[in-house]
Protein backbone atom coordinates (compact mmCIF):
# COMPACT_ATOMS: atom_id res chain seq x y z
CA UNK A 1 0.00 0.00 0.00
CA UNK A 2 1.09 3.73 -0.87
CA UNK A 3 1.48 6.06 1.79
CA UNK A 4 0.82 9.89 0.82
CA UNK A 5 1.80 12.57 2.45
CA UNK A 6 -1.83 13.72 4.26
CA UNK A 7 -3.94 16.26 2.64
CA UNK A 8 -6.97 18.46 3.93
CA UNK A 9 -8.55 16.40 0.73
CA UNK A 10 -8.31 13.81 2.15
CA UNK A 11 -11.29 14.56 5.04
CA UNK A 12 -13.77 15.09 2.30
CA UNK A 13 -13.44 11.16 2.72
CA UNK A 14 -16.46 9.86 4.43
CA UNK A 15 -14.45 7.37 6.51
CA UNK A 16 -16.48 5.23 8.97
CA UNK A 17 -16.95 1.73 10.35
CA UNK A 18 -20.24 1.63 9.20
CA UNK A 19 -21.38 -0.41 6.00
CA UNK A 20 -18.10 -1.86 5.49
CA UNK A 21 -16.47 -5.34 5.36
CA UNK A 22 -14.08 -5.70 8.00
CA UNK A 23 -14.00 -9.81 8.11
CA UNK A 24 -15.23 -13.29 7.43
CA UNK A 25 -17.23 -14.65 9.66
CA UNK A 26 -19.76 -18.03 9.85
CA UNK A 27 -21.18 -17.32 13.08
CA UNK A 28 -24.48 -15.43 11.91
CA UNK A 29 -26.13 -13.91 9.06
CA UNK A 30 -28.37 -11.05 9.31
CA UNK A 31 -30.34 -10.90 5.80
CA UNK A 32 -31.49 -7.44 6.52
CA UNK A 33 -33.68 -7.22 2.98
CA UNK A 34 -35.50 -9.99 3.51
CA UNK A 35 -35.61 -9.42 7.26
CA UNK A 36 -33.61 -12.95 8.35
CA UNK A 37 -31.18 -14.17 11.04
CA UNK A 38 -29.31 -16.95 10.89
CA UNK A 39 -26.96 -18.79 13.12
CA UNK A 40 -24.41 -21.03 11.72
CA UNK A 41 -27.11 -20.93 8.67
CA UNK A 42 -30.09 -22.35 10.65
CA UNK A 43 -32.87 -19.56 10.99
CA UNK A 44 -33.56 -18.38 14.22
CA UNK A 45 -37.45 -18.70 13.61
CA UNK A 46 -37.01 -22.49 13.66
CA UNK A 47 -34.08 -22.56 16.77
CA UNK A 48 -36.76 -20.51 18.41
CA UNK A 49 -39.25 -22.88 17.83
CA UNK A 50 -37.29 -25.84 18.53
CA UNK A 51 -34.08 -25.43 20.59
CA UNK A 52 -33.13 -24.90 24.26
CA UNK A 53 -30.24 -22.39 25.34
CA UNK A 54 -27.95 -25.30 25.26
CA UNK A 55 -28.49 -26.37 21.65
CA UNK A 56 -28.15 -22.71 20.42
CA UNK A 57 -24.88 -21.91 22.44
CA UNK A 58 -23.46 -25.17 21.26
CA UNK A 59 -24.21 -24.67 17.77
CA UNK A 60 -23.19 -21.27 17.94
CA UNK A 61 -19.80 -21.94 19.95
CA UNK A 62 -18.75 -24.85 17.22
CA UNK A 63 -20.75 -24.29 14.16
CA UNK A 64 -22.86 -27.80 14.80
CA UNK A 65 -25.74 -28.81 16.87
CA UNK A 66 -25.24 -30.45 19.69
CA UNK A 67 -25.24 -35.04 20.01
CA UNK A 68 -27.50 -36.02 22.95
CA UNK A 69 -24.61 -37.28 24.47
CA UNK A 70 -22.73 -33.94 23.68
CA UNK A 71 -25.51 -31.69 25.24
CA UNK A 72 -25.67 -33.33 28.13
CA UNK A 73 -22.23 -32.61 29.16
CA UNK A 74 -22.51 -29.30 28.07
CA UNK A 75 -25.58 -28.99 30.25
CA UNK A 76 -23.78 -30.41 32.78
CA UNK A 77 -20.71 -28.57 32.51
CA UNK A 78 -22.53 -25.17 32.45
CA UNK A 79 -24.45 -25.83 35.70
CA UNK A 80 -21.38 -27.02 37.64
CA UNK A 81 -19.23 -24.18 36.58
CA UNK A 82 -22.21 -21.93 38.21
CA UNK A 83 -20.80 -21.83 41.60
CA UNK A 84 -20.58 -18.51 42.81
CA UNK A 85 -16.62 -17.50 43.30
CA UNK A 86 -16.36 -15.43 46.67
CA UNK A 87 -13.70 -13.32 45.88
CA UNK A 88 -16.21 -12.27 43.11
CA UNK A 89 -19.16 -11.79 45.26
CA UNK A 90 -16.71 -9.42 47.68
CA UNK A 91 -16.16 -7.52 45.16
CA UNK A 92 -19.89 -6.62 43.87
CA UNK A 93 -20.42 -5.95 47.69
CA UNK A 94 -18.05 -3.35 47.93
CA UNK A 95 -19.55 -1.13 44.74
CA UNK A 96 -22.19 0.98 45.44
CA UNK A 97 -25.58 -0.31 46.00
CA UNK A 98 -26.68 2.03 42.98
CA UNK A 99 -24.49 0.25 40.17
CA UNK A 100 -25.54 -1.10 36.93
CA UNK A 101 -25.29 -4.47 36.69
CA UNK A 102 -24.03 -4.30 33.64
CA UNK A 103 -21.24 -2.18 34.51
CA UNK A 104 -20.60 -4.84 37.27
CA UNK A 105 -20.32 -7.28 34.70
CA UNK A 106 -17.85 -5.61 32.75
CA UNK A 107 -15.21 -5.10 35.78
CA UNK A 108 -16.33 -9.06 37.04
CA UNK A 109 -15.10 -9.90 34.45
CA UNK A 110 -12.18 -8.09 33.71
CA UNK A 111 -11.22 -8.87 37.70
CA UNK A 112 -11.99 -12.90 36.59
CA UNK A 113 -8.54 -12.73 34.49
CA UNK A 114 -6.62 -12.05 37.71
CA UNK A 115 -8.67 -14.39 39.41
CA UNK A 116 -8.55 -17.44 37.33
CA UNK A 117 -5.42 -18.34 37.31
CA UNK A 118 -5.95 -21.11 35.20
CA UNK A 119 -6.11 -18.80 32.23
CA UNK A 120 -2.29 -19.11 31.89
CA UNK A 121 -2.71 -22.69 30.87
CA UNK A 122 -5.49 -23.11 28.98
CA UNK A 123 -4.42 -24.69 25.50
CA UNK A 124 -6.75 -24.46 22.50
CA UNK A 125 -8.28 -28.03 23.32
CA UNK A 126 -9.52 -26.52 26.33
CA UNK A 127 -11.09 -23.01 25.10
CA UNK A 128 -13.87 -24.73 24.99
CA UNK A 129 -14.00 -25.17 29.01
CA UNK A 130 -13.16 -21.31 29.10
CA UNK A 131 -16.22 -20.15 27.24
CA UNK A 132 -17.94 -22.17 29.10
CA UNK A 133 -16.77 -21.15 32.23
CA UNK A 134 -17.66 -17.53 31.62
CA UNK A 135 -21.15 -18.17 29.85
CA UNK A 136 -22.09 -19.65 33.48
CA UNK A 137 -20.23 -16.91 35.33
CA UNK A 138 -22.80 -14.59 33.60
CA UNK A 139 -25.86 -15.21 35.32
CA UNK A 140 -24.71 -15.40 38.37
CA UNK A 141 -22.32 -12.06 38.20
CA UNK A 142 -25.79 -10.49 36.73
CA UNK A 143 -27.96 -11.75 39.82
CA UNK A 144 -25.54 -10.76 42.48
CA UNK A 145 -25.30 -7.25 40.63
CA UNK A 146 -29.29 -7.38 40.54
CA UNK A 147 -29.25 -8.29 44.19
CA UNK A 148 -27.03 -5.80 44.93
CA UNK A 149 -28.55 -2.99 43.96
CA UNK A 150 -31.97 -4.33 45.04
CA UNK A 151 -30.50 -3.79 48.63
CA UNK A 152 -31.55 -7.95 49.14
CA UNK A 153 -29.53 -11.18 50.30
CA UNK A 154 -27.43 -12.53 47.44
CA UNK A 155 -28.53 -16.45 46.64
CA UNK A 156 -25.68 -19.18 45.83
CA UNK A 157 -26.66 -20.50 42.48
CA UNK A 158 -28.45 -24.05 42.34
CA UNK A 159 -26.31 -26.48 40.28
CA UNK A 160 -29.32 -29.09 39.73
CA UNK A 161 -31.01 -26.15 37.85
CA UNK A 162 -30.96 -25.72 34.36
CA UNK A 163 -28.76 -23.13 33.15
CA UNK A 164 -32.06 -20.56 32.26
CA UNK A 165 -34.12 -21.26 35.16
CA UNK A 166 -31.13 -21.05 37.50
CA UNK A 167 -30.79 -17.38 35.88
CA UNK A 168 -34.02 -16.59 37.18
CA UNK A 169 -34.33 -18.47 40.32
CA UNK A 170 -31.07 -16.51 41.30
CA UNK A 171 -32.61 -13.25 39.88
CA UNK A 172 -35.66 -13.95 42.24
CA UNK A 173 -35.29 -16.66 44.22
CA UNK A 174 -38.06 -18.72 43.24
CA UNK A 175 -38.53 -21.50 40.39
CA UNK A 176 -39.93 -20.44 37.63
CA UNK A 177 -43.08 -21.62 35.62
CA UNK A 178 -42.47 -23.81 32.65
CA UNK A 179 -43.83 -20.85 30.56
CA UNK A 180 -41.84 -18.07 32.24
CA UNK A 181 -38.78 -20.68 31.43
CA UNK A 182 -39.77 -20.98 28.05
CA UNK A 183 -40.08 -17.02 27.05
CA UNK A 184 -36.96 -16.00 28.78
CA UNK A 185 -34.99 -19.04 26.95
CA UNK A 186 -36.70 -17.58 23.59
CA UNK A 187 -35.52 -14.42 24.14
CA UNK A 188 -31.80 -15.29 24.97
CA UNK A 189 -31.71 -17.54 21.92
CA UNK A 190 -32.82 -14.79 19.41
CA UNK A 191 -30.13 -12.22 21.02
CA UNK A 192 -27.33 -14.35 21.03
CA UNK A 193 -25.91 -13.53 18.20
CA UNK A 194 -26.02 -10.69 15.31
CA UNK A 195 -22.73 -9.93 12.75
CA UNK A 196 -20.94 -7.39 13.68
CA UNK A 197 -22.57 -5.13 16.00
CA UNK A 198 -19.80 -2.89 18.01
CA UNK A 199 -19.67 -5.02 20.70
CA UNK A 200 -18.97 -8.22 18.82
CA UNK A 201 -16.71 -6.26 16.99
CA UNK A 202 -15.19 -4.84 19.92
CA UNK A 203 -14.73 -8.67 20.69
CA UNK A 204 -13.06 -9.62 18.54
CA UNK A 205 -10.58 -6.53 18.07
CA UNK A 206 -9.19 -7.50 21.32
CA UNK A 207 -9.42 -10.96 20.98
CA UNK A 208 -7.25 -10.30 17.61
CA UNK A 209 -5.01 -9.33 19.65
CA UNK A 210 -4.47 -12.92 22.13
CA UNK A 211 -5.57 -10.93 24.73
CA UNK A 212 -7.58 -13.44 26.83
CA UNK A 213 -11.20 -14.24 26.53
CA UNK A 214 -12.15 -12.22 29.69
CA UNK A 215 -10.51 -8.95 28.63
CA UNK A 216 -12.47 -9.58 25.64
CA UNK A 217 -15.74 -10.01 26.50
CA UNK A 218 -15.29 -7.43 29.08
CA UNK A 219 -14.42 -5.25 26.25
CA UNK A 220 -17.60 -6.02 24.43
CA UNK A 221 -19.67 -5.40 27.67
CA UNK A 222 -18.31 -1.96 28.09
CA UNK A 223 -19.15 -1.18 23.85
CA UNK A 224 -22.93 -2.91 24.84
CA UNK A 225 -23.32 -0.19 27.74
CA UNK A 226 -23.32 3.07 25.48
CA UNK A 227 -26.87 3.94 24.68
CA UNK A 228 -26.32 3.80 21.00
CA UNK A 229 -26.28 -0.35 21.22
CA UNK A 230 -28.17 -1.65 24.37
CA UNK A 231 -30.85 0.15 25.91
CA UNK A 232 -33.56 0.99 23.10
CA UNK A 233 -36.13 -1.16 25.29
CA UNK A 234 -36.11 0.77 28.15
CA UNK A 235 -36.34 4.45 25.97
CA UNK A 236 -39.72 2.14 24.58
CA UNK A 237 -41.67 1.62 27.69
CA UNK A 238 -41.09 5.36 28.44
CA UNK A 239 -42.55 6.06 24.98
CA UNK A 240 -45.50 3.50 25.80
CA UNK A 241 -46.23 5.11 29.04
CA UNK A 242 -46.42 8.46 27.84
CA UNK A 243 -48.66 7.56 24.86
CA UNK A 244 -50.87 5.78 27.39
CA UNK A 245 -50.93 8.40 29.38
CA UNK A 246 -51.86 11.13 26.56
CA UNK A 247 -55.22 9.79 26.01
CA UNK A 248 -54.65 9.64 22.13
CA UNK A 249 -52.21 7.42 20.67
CA UNK A 250 -52.23 8.57 17.03
CA UNK A 251 -51.90 12.06 17.49
CA UNK A 252 -49.29 11.29 20.08
CA UNK A 253 -47.04 9.74 17.70
CA UNK A 254 -48.21 12.19 14.69
CA UNK A 255 -47.09 14.97 16.97
CA UNK A 256 -44.03 12.92 17.91
CA UNK A 257 -42.77 12.59 14.56
CA UNK A 258 -43.87 16.26 12.89
CA UNK A 259 -41.62 18.06 15.53
CA UNK A 260 -38.87 15.34 14.74
CA UNK A 261 -38.75 12.74 17.12
CA UNK A 262 -38.30 9.55 17.00
CA UNK A 263 -39.96 6.36 17.45
CA UNK A 264 -37.91 3.97 19.77
CA UNK A 265 -37.88 0.72 18.76
CA UNK A 266 -38.49 1.74 14.97
CA UNK A 267 -35.47 1.76 12.50
CA UNK A 268 -32.31 -0.61 11.84
CA UNK A 269 -29.19 -0.02 10.36
CA UNK A 270 -29.15 -2.99 8.85
CA UNK A 271 -33.26 -3.87 8.32
CA UNK A 272 -34.88 -2.61 5.78
CA UNK A 273 -37.76 -4.57 6.85
CA UNK A 274 -39.22 -6.04 10.25
CA UNK A 275 -36.53 -7.38 12.43
CA UNK A 276 -37.12 -10.81 12.65
CA UNK A 277 -36.51 -10.81 16.05
CA UNK A 278 -39.41 -8.59 16.83
CA UNK A 279 -41.96 -10.80 15.22
CA UNK A 280 -40.67 -13.55 17.84
CA UNK A 281 -41.19 -11.26 20.55
CA UNK A 282 -44.10 -9.89 19.12
CA UNK A 283 -45.61 -13.41 20.07
CA UNK A 284 -44.02 -13.74 23.48
CA UNK A 285 -45.77 -10.77 24.24
CA UNK A 286 -49.04 -11.74 22.68
CA UNK A 287 -49.02 -15.29 24.83
CA UNK A 288 -48.32 -13.53 28.13
CA UNK A 289 -51.06 -10.50 27.49
CA UNK A 290 -54.03 -11.50 29.06
CA UNK A 291 -57.43 -10.61 26.24
CA UNK A 292 -59.29 -8.86 29.21
CA UNK A 293 -56.69 -6.37 29.64
CA UNK A 294 -57.96 -3.29 27.83
CA UNK A 295 -54.84 -1.00 27.74
CA UNK A 296 -52.42 -3.64 27.59
CA UNK A 297 -49.42 -2.93 26.17
CA UNK A 298 -49.42 -5.26 23.67
CA UNK A 299 -52.41 -2.68 21.76
CA UNK A 300 -50.63 0.46 22.42
CA UNK A 301 -47.76 -0.47 20.79
CA UNK A 302 -49.99 -2.20 18.06
CA UNK A 303 -51.55 1.24 17.89
CA UNK A 304 -48.13 2.67 17.39
CA UNK A 305 -46.56 0.89 15.38
CA UNK A 306 -49.50 1.35 12.44
CA UNK A 307 -49.86 4.84 13.07
CA UNK A 308 -45.55 5.23 12.93
CA UNK A 309 -45.82 2.77 9.77
CA UNK A 310 -48.44 5.03 7.67
CA UNK A 311 -46.27 8.12 7.83
CA UNK A 312 -42.71 6.47 7.31
CA UNK A 313 -45.05 4.88 4.06
CA UNK A 314 -45.79 8.44 3.05
CA UNK A 315 -42.11 9.29 3.44
CA UNK A 316 -40.79 6.56 1.60
CA UNK A 317 -38.61 5.30 5.03
CA UNK A 318 -38.45 1.63 5.29
CA UNK A 319 -38.66 1.85 8.84
CA UNK A 320 -40.08 -0.69 10.80
CA UNK A 321 -40.21 -2.05 14.38
CA UNK A 322 -36.89 -3.65 15.58
CA UNK A 323 -35.80 -6.35 18.31
CA UNK A 324 -36.50 -3.43 21.41
CA UNK A 325 -40.31 -2.35 19.88
CA UNK A 326 -41.46 -5.36 22.31
CA UNK A 327 -38.89 -6.77 24.10
CA UNK A 328 -39.50 -4.54 27.02
CA UNK A 329 -42.75 -5.33 27.52
CA UNK A 330 -42.29 -8.80 27.17
CA UNK A 331 -39.36 -8.31 30.03
CA UNK A 332 -41.92 -6.35 32.17
CA UNK A 333 -44.34 -8.98 32.18
CA UNK A 334 -41.93 -11.65 33.45
CA UNK A 335 -41.53 -9.27 36.33
CA UNK A 336 -38.07 -7.70 35.61
CA UNK A 337 -36.48 -4.45 36.80
CA UNK A 338 -35.60 -2.34 33.54
CA UNK A 339 -31.95 -1.76 35.33
CA UNK A 340 -31.71 -5.25 34.28
CA UNK A 341 -32.71 -5.38 29.85
CA UNK A 342 -28.99 -4.63 28.75
CA UNK A 343 -27.87 -7.12 31.19
CA UNK A 344 -30.32 -9.86 30.17
CA UNK A 345 -28.95 -9.15 26.41
CA UNK A 346 -25.18 -9.54 27.51
CA UNK A 347 -26.27 -12.81 28.88
CA UNK A 348 -27.72 -13.73 25.39
CA UNK A 349 -24.98 -12.11 23.68
CA UNK A 350 -22.41 -13.29 25.77
CA UNK A 351 -22.81 -16.66 23.36
CA UNK A 352 -21.90 -14.75 20.41
CA UNK A 353 -18.89 -12.87 21.65
CA UNK A 354 -17.21 -16.60 22.94
CA UNK A 355 -18.62 -17.88 19.44
CA UNK A 356 -16.46 -15.04 17.49
CA UNK A 357 -13.55 -14.91 19.95
CA UNK A 358 -13.53 -19.12 18.94
CA UNK A 359 -13.81 -18.33 15.33
CA UNK A 360 -10.83 -15.98 15.35
CA UNK A 361 -8.82 -18.08 17.45
CA UNK A 362 -8.68 -20.44 14.46
CA UNK A 363 -7.15 -18.38 12.10
CA UNK A 364 -6.00 -15.35 13.80
CA UNK A 365 -4.92 -12.29 12.53
CA UNK A 366 -4.55 -9.06 14.64
CA UNK A 367 -6.79 -6.14 13.67
CA UNK A 368 -5.14 -3.19 12.96
CA UNK A 369 -6.91 -0.73 10.47
CA UNK A 370 -5.57 2.63 9.08
CA UNK A 371 -6.57 5.75 9.70
CA UNK A 372 -7.18 8.92 7.65
CA UNK A 373 -4.90 11.60 9.40
CA UNK A 374 -6.36 14.96 8.71
CA UNK A 375 -3.88 16.83 10.62
CA UNK A 376 -0.50 19.02 10.08
CA UNK A 377 2.68 17.56 9.48
CA UNK A 378 6.32 19.28 10.22
CA UNK A 379 5.23 21.48 12.77
CA UNK A 380 8.31 22.89 14.57
CA UNK A 381 8.63 22.46 18.31
CA UNK A 382 8.00 26.07 20.40
CA UNK A 383 10.47 26.17 23.20
CA UNK A 384 7.73 26.64 26.73
CA UNK A 385 9.02 29.88 26.83
CA UNK A 386 8.46 30.65 23.83
CA UNK A 387 4.75 29.48 23.68
N1 LIG B 1 -38.34 7.39 14.23
C1 LIG B 1 -38.42 8.48 13.45
N2 LIG B 1 -37.55 8.71 12.46
C2 LIG B 1 -36.58 7.82 12.26
C3 LIG B 1 -36.46 6.66 13.05
C4 LIG B 1 -37.39 6.46 14.06
N3 LIG B 1 -37.32 5.40 14.85
N4 LIG B 1 -35.38 5.96 12.61
C5 LIG B 1 -34.85 6.65 11.61
N5 LIG B 1 -35.56 7.77 11.39
C6 LIG B 1 -35.30 8.79 10.39
C7 LIG B 1 -34.03 9.56 10.74
O1 LIG B 1 -34.30 10.64 11.59
C8 LIG B 1 -33.52 9.96 9.41
O2 LIG B 1 -34.22 11.09 8.97
P1 LIG B 1 -33.44 12.32 8.26
O3 LIG B 1 -32.80 11.72 7.06
O4 LIG B 1 -34.53 13.29 8.00
O5 LIG B 1 -32.43 12.77 9.28
C9 LIG B 1 -33.91 8.81 8.51
O6 LIG B 1 -35.00 8.15 9.16
C10 LIG B 1 -32.79 7.81 8.31
O7 LIG B 1 -32.36 7.43 9.59
P2 LIG B 1 -30.89 7.06 10.01
O8 LIG B 1 -30.66 7.54 11.40
O9 LIG B 1 -29.90 7.45 8.95
O10 LIG B 1 -30.98 5.52 9.99
P3 LIG B 1 -29.89 4.62 10.53
O11 LIG B 1 -30.07 3.38 9.77
O12 LIG B 1 -28.57 5.21 10.57
O13 LIG B 1 -30.31 4.49 12.07
C11 LIG B 1 -31.26 3.78 14.07
C12 LIG B 1 -30.87 3.41 12.64
C13 LIG B 1 -31.54 2.46 14.78
C14 LIG B 1 -30.12 4.51 14.78
C15 LIG B 1 -32.51 4.66 14.06
O14 LIG B 1 -33.51 4.06 13.29
C16 LIG B 1 -33.03 5.01 15.45
O15 LIG B 1 -32.50 5.91 16.09
N6 LIG B 1 -34.08 4.28 15.93
C17 LIG B 1 -34.65 4.53 17.25
C18 LIG B 1 -33.80 3.91 18.33
C19 LIG B 1 -33.83 2.41 18.35
O16 LIG B 1 -34.87 1.78 18.26
N7 LIG B 1 -32.64 1.79 18.49
C20 LIG B 1 -32.48 0.34 18.54
C21 LIG B 1 -31.87 -0.19 17.31
S1 LIG B 1 -31.79 -1.95 17.33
Amino acid sequence: MSHQEPTKQNDDLKYNMRDMVVDSTSVSWVDGINGRLFYRGINIAELAAHATFEETAWLLLTGKLPTKSRLDSFQWGLSNMSHSQEKVIRIIEEFPQYSNPLLVLQTCLASLACIDREDEYFEEENYIEKVMRIISQTPVILSAAYRHYLGVPLLEPRSDLPFIENFIYMLFGKIPTKNQTRCMEIALIIQMDHGFNPSTFTARTVASTLANFYSATSAAVGALSGSLHGGASVLTLEMLEKAKQSGNVSVFVQNLLQSGGKIMGMGHRVYKTVDPRAIIFKDLLTQLTAKEEKTSDLKILNQIEEEARKYFKEKMLPIYVNVDFWSGSVYKKLGIHPVLYSAIFAAARMVGWCSHILELRQNNRVYSPLSNYNGEINIPYIPIEQR
